[in-house]
């Protein structure tokens, strides 16, 4: 055994050093891939990769059990079904997606292989631009690709380009110069940022606002959840989707000198998804990265912790990754912690959630929340404490820095609504879809213990008298709801109880801020439990919001698919299982590796009118929209200086 691991690691060392364009072989492609992974920082050839993917036969009954179960996920539970099916206005810019129809048409195409197959599904979900909502399949995600090039889209002298925002030396297809702050004048042979928008508007579907989808292809700066400044490289430079050719041709100009070409290839390595040493050839490919498990593993719903169920956007922004930081203080240790970007600001305290700034100059102070995953009851008193010491250095003002926030928990972003403004009601109204076999399984949980199923009404406080629903009511009275012609049922509107021994804060402790005090920032990328406080503040309270980057003069939304709450297929099964249900309406496991997640639970903005917030386009834009300059895209304090500024005019 362990000879055979020494062998392998020789013989993947050739290749990796081989030259960049492998020869056409005979040889089984995903031999050549197993060969080739030795570790996760293995290099795999690029088109031995691709080839692999391709070499999957398509099979009609793997296909026909996906394609029922994906149909019974959007026909019986998925909330957006009828809404996606419609057509909005600006700043909206979303396709109208029928799912029923599309997946008939999926179902009836004669597809040449199960990788063509697969993508026209991870690409019909991606259309509905719902972050919630994905299907992709593990066997097609094993490799990452990326380049070297960290772009972004800064506006210079009052123009847009795309420039690059730093070069990861660690990729070795680097090239020498220094290119930071060149402009990106072409990528293969279209303009550049016509050719990035192009490939985010079918890929990223975290948003209905292109221009927060051009924020999630390109680099940014942000605070991630109780360590440090960072910087994503955005998903256009590392994917898990196969690049159309091995490598990417740019034309560059810097400020000095003239255009120059630069022909890079794709880094390409396993992803954390690959289940490297499993695996020889096609079939072993299939058996290790594809098929489901025969015996899935045994899981525990755990209600009190709905991160389990994590936005699928939220799931791949975290496993692209970030990029190396500069290590600080320049010419110290070289283990010193990463340079932070901020120099205007004094950080008063981090939280697992948030970090707590005063900016030097002025009454202004800033919470930059990363996240509303806080599972503990002390995550919430630690966000009170940072919000003390703000109040008690004499903060006058309070800012929100939300960016690449995605989400959390709804109990956490609830109790932030009511810490802020205990008179108003902290939540929003929200219904789910009532299927027949969603009341089936009502019904069922009445049999359990209350609140157990997700499906069980006792678990939901009715909004109409603030309580908990006392049966299958809240289900079984449902409410038949047309919407761009398809009509379903949906429940009674309900809310998830809440009950925080630290709130409401004593009279003598209370925060000072009131909404005119205040003002929130994102880059769009503000999602799920992140817009239950973004679009609460603002919508509510008329907190004054600020969007930045995106598209130059084009509105921008500060926030992103607030759905009302996700679930992984995977727990849906669970739920009819817990409850004893069979037969066969009943979800099943899919019967490939992969993710399989939607909105459960749709939030209404405006009461009992009836467009849901997720596609309620009157509420989508921020009230001003900045651009990204080269300064402030690399250093947030400048932007917090320039909306504490104008909170004096
Ligand atoms: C709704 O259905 C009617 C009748 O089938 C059809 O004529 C109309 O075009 C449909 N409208 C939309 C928005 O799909
Ligand atoms: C929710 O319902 C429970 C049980 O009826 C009740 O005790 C609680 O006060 C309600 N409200 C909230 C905000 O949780
Ligand atoms: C607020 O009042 C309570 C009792 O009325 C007292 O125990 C507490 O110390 C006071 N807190 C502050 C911050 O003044």
């Amino acid at each position: 055994m362990k000879l055979t691991t020494l062998l392998s690691i020789a013989a993947a060392v050739c290749v990796a050093t081989a030259a960049p364009a492998p020869k056409p072989s005979k040889k089984d492609p995903c031999a050549i891939v197993a060969t080739a992974a030795t570790s996760a920082t293995a290099d795999l050839p690029f088109d031995a990769v691709a080839a692999c993917y391709r070499n999957i036969p398509y099979n009609a009954k793997v296909a026909d059990d996906l394609l029922t179960t994906l149909r019974q996920m959007t026909n019986d539970y998925y909330v957006f079904e009828d809404s996606a099916n419609g057509r909005y206005k600006a700043p909206f810019n979303t396709p109208r997606v029928n799912f029923d129809v599309e997946l008939a048409k999926i179902r009836s195409t004669k597809w040449k292989n199960d990788y063509d197959f697969n993508m026209a599904l991870s690409n019909l979900f991606s259309s509905a631009n719902d972050g919630h909502l994905s299907y992709k399949s593990n066997c097609y995600m094993t490799a990452s690709f990326s380049q070297p090039l960290a772009l972004y889209a800064p506006v210079v002298k009052g123009k847009q380009s795309i420039r690059v925002f730093s070069v990861d030396t660690t990729n070795a297809n680097a090239p020498k110069d220094n290119l930071v702050d060149c402009e990106v004048q072409t990528i293969d042979g279209q303009p550049a940022i016509k050719a990035i928008q192009d490939y985010t508007d079918k890929y990223s579907g975290i948003s209905k606002d292109p221009g927060v989808r051009l924020n999630d292809a390109l680099a940014s700066t942000f605070w991630t959840d109780s360590t440090s400044w960072t910087t994503s490289g955005g998903g256009w430079m590392t994917r898990l989707d196969v690049p159309a050719k091995s490598s990417m041709e740019y034309t560059i100009k810097c400020a000095k000198g003239g255009v120059k070409k630069y022909k890079i290839p794709w880094r390409v390595r396993p992803s954390r998804r690959m289940n490297l040493h499993n695996f020889k050839d096609t079939p072993g490919y299939w058996r290790a990265n594809c098929a489901a498990f025969e015996q899935p593993p045994n899981r525990v719903v755990d209600r009190n912790n709905r991160d389990d169920n994590e936005a699928p956007a939220r799931t791949f922004f975290k496993e692209r990754g970030t990029l190396p930081q500069p290590r600080g203080p320049r010419n110290g240790p070289s283990d010193a912690p990463p340079e932070s970007p901020i120099t205007l600001a004094n950080e008063i305290i981090t939280t697992t959630t948030t970090a707590f700034y005063r900016m030097k100059k002025g009454d202004a102070c800033v919470a930059v929340i990363a996240t509303e995953s806080a599972g503990s009851q002390a995550e919430y008193w630690d966000f009170i404490d940072g919000l003390k010491r703000l109040r008690d250095s004499g903060c006058k003002k309070l800012i929100f820095d939300m960016t690449n926030n995605g989400g959390g928990s709804i109990d956490f972003a609830t109790f932030v609504n009511a810490l802020f403004f205990p008179k108003a009601k902290p939540y929003f109204d929200m219904d789910l879809r009532a299927s027949s076999m969603a009341k089936q399984a009502s019904k069922a949980s009445l049999k359990f213990s209350p609140g157990m199923s997700i499906f069980d009404g006792r678990g939901y406080n009715s909004t109409r008298n603030g309580l908990a629903f006392k049966d299958d009511s809240m289900f079984t009275k449902s409410i038949r709801q047309t919407r761009n012609n398809k009509t379903n049922d949906y429940t009674q509107r309900s809310f998830f109880g809440y009950s925080w021994k630290m709130l409401p804060l004593a009279k003598n402790d209370s925060l000072p801020w009131k909404a005119k005090d205040m003002a929130i920032v994102t880059n769009g990328w503000c999602g799920s439990a992140c817009t239950q406080i973004a679009t609460r503040f603002a919508t509510t309270q008329g907190v004054k919001t600020y969007s930045i980057g995106g598209i130059q003069n084009r509105p921008m939304s500060y926030y992103s698919f607030p759905g009302g709450f996700v679930y992984q297929h995977m727990y849906l099964v669970d739920e009819f299982s817990m409850v004893n249900m069979k037969g066969k309406n009943v979800p099943k496991s899919l019967p490939v590796q992969g993710i399989a997640s939607y909105a459960m639970g749709q939030i209404y903005a405006d009461g009992e009118k009836s467009v849901p917030l997720e596609y309620d386009t009157k509420h989508f834009a921020a009230k001003v929209k900045l651009d990204f300059d080269p300064a402030t895209a690399r250093h947030p304090d400048l932007v917090w200086q320039k909306i504490a500024d104008d909170f004096k005019k």
